[in-house]
């Protein structure tokens, strides 16, 4: 093996992720909301994936305006979910089965109901007053133009301090001051005191929006009145390199653990920044360029045709971007997107073949792999029809001020069905009986339409089974380190339907051919490819019955093939 490769082996480049939703997983108490209990019971069925490590979104006390993502308390358990001696459990029956747990660190921002932002609000004089971001009114207005992720302007007046405080997402989440050294030395308290009881790393929530602009300009150099998208001002800000730099010496390398950060408007050069074993900062980000393919710039209300080429050029250049030099982490949806076989596949004729010609991608490249729950059986999307069916603040914002500003419902609506969160939130489907198998109560919210058809009973039940080509596939991963470290090369880049790549590491040489497309397609050459090569070598892995000798050529509808250049 490289030596290079050699020495830069480590376990979370070798696992792959399983993410649950905890409040739609599995729910053990009947109460129509996912809990610890129920992920415990589910154990065995993770387990027998092959996955490594689970990533649970957060657990943490909660008002919920968020689900999770506003935390009131950083040391307890939600009570929807559990006690911390149900955390505990989890936590141990994990470890016993030889399943690594990240927890998600959510600390750009805290509930409204933390005693720190209440404390903060309750005068200017609180020793926690600077824990947060708050400004004075300019000549009666707010600070800025900046609009916050989930509709209205990111400041909210407050009446009795008489100042502006700042809120990336709702009001009900105030962002933290991180140029604050006491909010940086309590985040890194909690983190150990985490990471003592013996979880294996952190999912960190748009960690690249910890550090903002001083000043805190406006977008727009004309006071139009708007609010406008102000990434540019919030992200990757000219401290964030410092504070993940103290947080990794402080914290995370005192640990044998895992750190991947989510970081909107990230390049693969500053990703490099970010991950690279010199950099000392995190092991793997998330980055969202390739999720912009098919909506408008700062729009996903505004649908586009999926442009596969580029596509396949984001990810091409993600991959040799990092190449020795970062690492990345692959994904195709999680519990912020819509279903990757609604969006990337076809959710209907070939749902079965498009599902697992998507995990084939998401296994075959360089980087951690992260799977949703219900990925492994083509779970797609809700089918809700009525605003009443959405739980998802961003979309019960975005639906009033459709309303208040006279705006098109119906066509909100046909995006939400395409582009909202909640398609990916639904729950778990267990089984064709009631509730799908999750819960004995109503769910929190709708099951997805497809319920009876798709679940993990009935997908079992089928020879072709997802989730039994899945465990092939995570058997192929495990067993070649190829497709772990291997170099990528892109093959035919700019052809729209066909996706083929080689893997390459010593003589070990990996081709795999995708079809993101529901027609049969022809290969044919270019530049580095051989129609006639998939034909010498050994084919390990196909999502439909191996071709004939005749047909080696055709590629059928989201066919997905891995070929050797050797027996494997
Ligand atoms: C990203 C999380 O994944 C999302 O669910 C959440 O709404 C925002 N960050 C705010 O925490």
């Amino acid at each position: 093996m490289n030596a290079q490769v050699c020495m830069d082996r480590k376990w979370w480049k070798e696992a792959v992720v399983y993410q649950v939703y905890p409040r739609s997983f599995f729910d053990s108490n009947g109460d129509g909301i996912g809990d610890l209990k129920g992920i415990t019971e589910k154990l065995d069925y993770i387990k027998s994936l092959g996955v490594d490590v689970v990533w649970l979104n957060p657990v943490y006390a909660s008002p919920n305006d968020d689900n999770g993502y506003d935390i009131s308390n950083y040391f307890e358990i939600m009570q929807e979910f559990g006690t911390m001696s149900d955390w505990e459990d989890l936590l141990a029956e994990m470890h016993r089965r030889g399943l690594r747990m990240i927890m998600d660190l959510v600390v750009n921002h805290t509930s409204d109901e933390h005693q720190w932002f209440v404390s903060s609000r309750a005068s200017r004089e609180s020793k926690y007053r600077d824990y947060y971001i708050w400004r004075d009114a300019e000549g009666g207005k707010r600070p800025n133009d900046w609009g916050s992720h989930f509709s209205g302007p990111a400041w909210t007046w407050d009446s009795q301090t008489e100042q502006y405080y700042l809120h990336l997402f709702t009001g009900k989440q105030p962002d933290l001051n991180w140029e604050n050294e006491k909010v940086r030395e309590d985040v890194f308290t909690m983190m150990r005191w985490w990471l003592d009881k013996g979880i294996d790393g952190f999912r960190m929530d748009t960690i690249n929006m910890i550090s903002k602009v001083p000043g805190f300009p406006s977008v727009s150099s004309v006071d139009d009145g708007k609010l406008h998208y102000a990434g540019r001002y919030f992200t990757n800000g000219p401290h964030i390199h410092d504070y993940l730099r103290e947080m990794n010496e402080k914290v995370l390398s005192r640990y044998d653990i895992m750190s991947v950060g989510e970081c909107p408007l990230v390049a693969p050069e500053l990703a490099v920044e970010y991950t690279s074993p010199e950099a000392k900062q995190l092991n793997m980000l998330f980055q969202f360029e390739h999720m912009g393919v098919d909506h408008g710039i700062d729009n996903k209300w505004e649908g586009l045709e999926l442009d596969l080429v580029k596509f396949k050029s984001i990810i091409s250049k993600w991959q040799t971007g990092l190449h020795g030099r970062g690492w990345n982490s692959n994904y195709l949806m999680n519990h912020d997107q819509p279903r990757s076989v609604s969006r990337f596949g076809d959710d209907k004729e070939f749902r079965v073949e498009s599902a697992k010609m998507l995990l084939t991608f998401l296994l075959t490249l360089e980087g951690t792999p992260y799977i949703y729950q219900g990925e492994e059986i083509g779970m797609i999307n809700s089918g809700f029809t009525d605003i009443s069916e959405y739980r998802d603040v961003e979309i019960i914002n975005h639906n009033q001020e459709i309303k208040e500003s006279g705006g098109d419902l119906e066509k909100a609506l046909a995006a939400y069905a395409r582009m909202g969160r909640d398609n990916s939130r639904t729950p778990m489907q267990w089984t064709a009986g009631k509730n799908a198998g999750f819960s004995t109560g109503r769910p929190w919210i709708n099951l997805a339409r497809s319920w009876k058809e798709i679940n993990v009973e009935a997908d079992l039940a089928t020879p072709d089974s997802i989730i039994k080509y899945f465990k092939e596939l995570v058997g192929v991963r495990k067993r070649n380190l190829c497709l772990v470290y291997g170099e990528y090369v892109h093959l035919l880049p700019d052809d729209s339907r066909l996706f083929i790549y080689r893997r390459l590491f010593e003589d070990e040489s990996i081709l795999v051919i995708l079809n993101f497309s529901g027609e049969e397609v022809e290969l044919y050459p270019g530049k580095g490819f051989d129609p006639d090569e998939p034909g010498r070598m050994k084919l390990g892995i196909c999502n439909y019955p191996a071709p004939g000798t005749g047909s080696v050529k055709m590629i059928r509808p989201f066919e997905a093939r891995i070929y050797w250049n050797q027996d494997k």
